[in-house]
């Protein structure tokens, strides 16, 4: 059987690495929205779907903080070791992007207002703010799915910025499926400024036009460097898949708990999903 990593990459690409590579580039990334879109994964829609008995639970919430703040944490912290942004015009158009995270009014950031989001519904935290630091210190508090991603995250934002472009591509995505999902249960999850803000400037949006903009006048002066930002693109979207995963995990084991104390009577083993 022959992996995704040793397929070359004119052949996964088909029409990408021609003459023309570059220009096509943008949606080559953007192609990742067909095969990984966050929203099509059942975590939010089993979510969305729980009784509010066992959505309301400060454990569960507190559960979906830490995976979910651990993810963004992670990709935070490495857009600060992006490569090849170096020149003065390339450092401002990054310094925006880091502004929009860890720069807002009055020492505010991203990480603060999505903590502050889920502490407003109940949540029970299990990090504080500030225990969010060196991936290798939240070791052991996460599960391998997650793990991945963050280790990976670090690694690969710092070698390409493939990571960074698919990422920003995908996130206003599963920020949206959050926000929906979460404010079934608790209707004004979605006006929390992390989602409120983010939704009504278009953030993410500009975030994901930005990242591929500068990536592009890179790669125009480092053609070479193409072949590795579409691999390590496609590793980071794969690796995202599996924290979904995980978190989907934690919301059926959360129904299985609430049905074995017998608080949930469903005849099935958790809320149905409708695919
Ligand atoms: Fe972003």
């Amino acid at each position: 059987m022959t992996s995704r990593s040793s397929v070359p990459s004119k052949d996964r690409y088909p029409g990408a690495l021609g003459s023309d590579t570059i220009d096509v580039f943008p949606s080559a990334i953007r192609g990742f929205l067909k095969e990984h879109r966050p929203s099509r994964m059942p975590f939010f829609r089993r979510l969305a779907k729980l009784p509010f008995s066992v959505a309301s639970d400060p454990t569960l919430l507190g559960q979906i903080h830490l995976i979910y703040q651990s993810a963004m944490h992670a990709t935070r912290a490495a857009v600060y070791y992006l490569p090849h942004l170096d020149s003065p015009a390339l450092r401002k158009r990054k310094l925006r992007i880091l502004i929009d995270d860890d720069g807002l009014p009055e020492g505010d950031t991203h990480h603060y207002q999505l903590t502050r989001a889920f502490l407003n519904i109940g949540a029970k935290s299990i990090l504080a703010d500030e225990e969010f630091g060196d991936p290798e210190e939240l070791c052991g508090h996460l599960d391998a799915e997650t793990l991945r991603f963050v280790r990976l995250t670090r690694e690969l934002y710092g070698r390409s910025l493939g990571p960074w472009c698919a990422i920003e591509v995908l996130s206003v995505d599963w920020m949206r499926a959050l926000a929906e999902a979460i404010s079934v249960h608790f209707p004004e999850f979605t006006n929390e400024p992390y989602f409120r803000e983010c939704f009504s400037q278009r953030v993410e949006e500009r975030h994901a036009d930005e990242s591929l903009a500068v990536t592009q006048i890179v790669l125009k002066g480092r053609p070479d460097l193409l072949s590795e930002t579409l691999r390590d693109a496609r590793m980071m979207v794969e690796a995202l898949d599996g924290v979904w995963a995980h978190l989907d995990r934690i919301v059926r084991n959360a129904c299985r708990r609430a049905r074995n104390n017998g608080a949930l009577r469903y005849p099935e083993k958790s809320p149905p999903i409708n695919r």
